[in-house]
C-alpha cells in the first residue's frame, strides 16, 4: 500500500465511528481530507451531519461536496473530530501543526467529545519531537516572543533551532493571521511541561502539542489498521 493508500485507510476506518445526527469536527490535511471525501459520500446518501471545519481548505472542500456547516458559536459542542497528526506516541499525545491548522484544530477537538486521530503508521513515534513543533505566534513582537520560547524550551528541558515558517519565499501565514515558528528539538522531554511553558508566553497563540485530547487512534498499517485506545 502506498502512504496515500494507508491514510486513505485509516479515515475509512473512521467512519465506522460515525452515524446520521451527528456534529462532527473536520480536521485538516491529506489524510483528513480522505475523511471529508468520505463524509461526503455519507450525506450524499442522505446522513444527516452537520460539521466545523478546522481550516479555510477543509472548508472549501466540505463546501464542495455539499457537507451542512456549522460553527462553534451555533454548535459549541461536538460528539467526534477526526483529525490527521503529524506525530502521535503510544499514550497518544500528539504533534500537529504540518499543515498550519494547529489553533482551529486544538479548538475544535476540545469542543468535542471525542478526538480520533487517523494516521499512516509512519506518524507513530516512541518519543515526539523528530518532527519540528509547530508555535503559532502573533506576528507583533516577533522577535521578543522567539526569545521567550527558547527559554521555555531550556527551561522544560528541550532545545534546537527555531525557524519561521516560509512557504513560496514569504512567511507563512495562518487562517487566523499569525505566524508559525517551527522549533526543531529531535526529542521533546517532558510534553508536559514544554506545553504548559509554551502556554504562559503573551504571543504565543497555540502550540502544536495535543496532549489528553486525543482518545482513539486508527493507524493504518500494511497489515490493516491498528487501534490504539487511551
Ligand atoms: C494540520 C495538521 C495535520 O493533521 C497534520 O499536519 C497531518 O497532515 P497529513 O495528514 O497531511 O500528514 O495538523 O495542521
Amino acid at each position: 500500500m502506498s502512504p496515500d493508500e494507508r491514510k486513505k485507510a485509516a479515515a475509512l476506518a473512521a467512519v465506522a465511528h460515525i452515524s446520521s445526527g451527528m456534529k462532527l469536527g473536520l480536521g485538516t490535511g491529506s489524510t483528513a481530507k480522505h475523511f471529508v471525501d468520505a463524509v461526503g459520500e455519507k450525506v450524499r446518501k442522505g446522513w444527516d451531519l452537520v460539521c466545523v471545519p478546522t481550516s479555510e481548505s477543509t472548508r472549501k472542500q466540505a463546501e464542495s461536496l455539499g457537507i451542512r456547516l456549522t460553527t462553534l458559536d451555533e454548535t459549541p459542542v461536538l460528539d467526534v473530530t477526526v483529525d490527521g497528526a503529524d506525530e502521535l506516541d503510544s499514550e497518544l499525545r500528539l504533534i500537529k501543526g504540518g499543515g498550519g491548522a494547529l489553533l482551529r484544530e486544538k479548538i475544535v477537538a476540545s469542543s468535542s467529545r471525542k478526538m480520533i486521530v487517523i494516521a499512516d503508521d509512519s506518524k507513530k513515534v516512541p518519543v515526539l519531537g523528530k518532527f519540528p513543533l509547530p508555535v503559532e505566534v502573533v506576528p507583533f513582537g516577533l522577535k521578543a516572543t522567539g526569545i521567550k520560547i527558547d527559554q521555555a524550551l531550556a527551561w522544560s528541558g528541550n532545545q534546537g533551532p527555531m525557524n519561521v515558517r516560509i512557504r513560496d519565499g514569504k512567511p507563512f501565514v495562518t487562517d487566523n493571521g499569525n505566524v508559525i515558528l517551527d522549533c526543531a528539538l529531535g526529542r521533546i522531554e517532558n510534553p508536559e511541561k514544554l506545553a504548559a511553558a509554551l502556554s504562559s508566553i503573551p504571543g504565543v497563540v497555540e502550540h502544536g502539542l495535543f496532549i489528553g485530547m486525543a482518545s482513539l487512534a486508527l493507524i493504518a498499517t500494511e497489515h490493516g489498521v491498528e487501534t490504539l485506545k487511551k
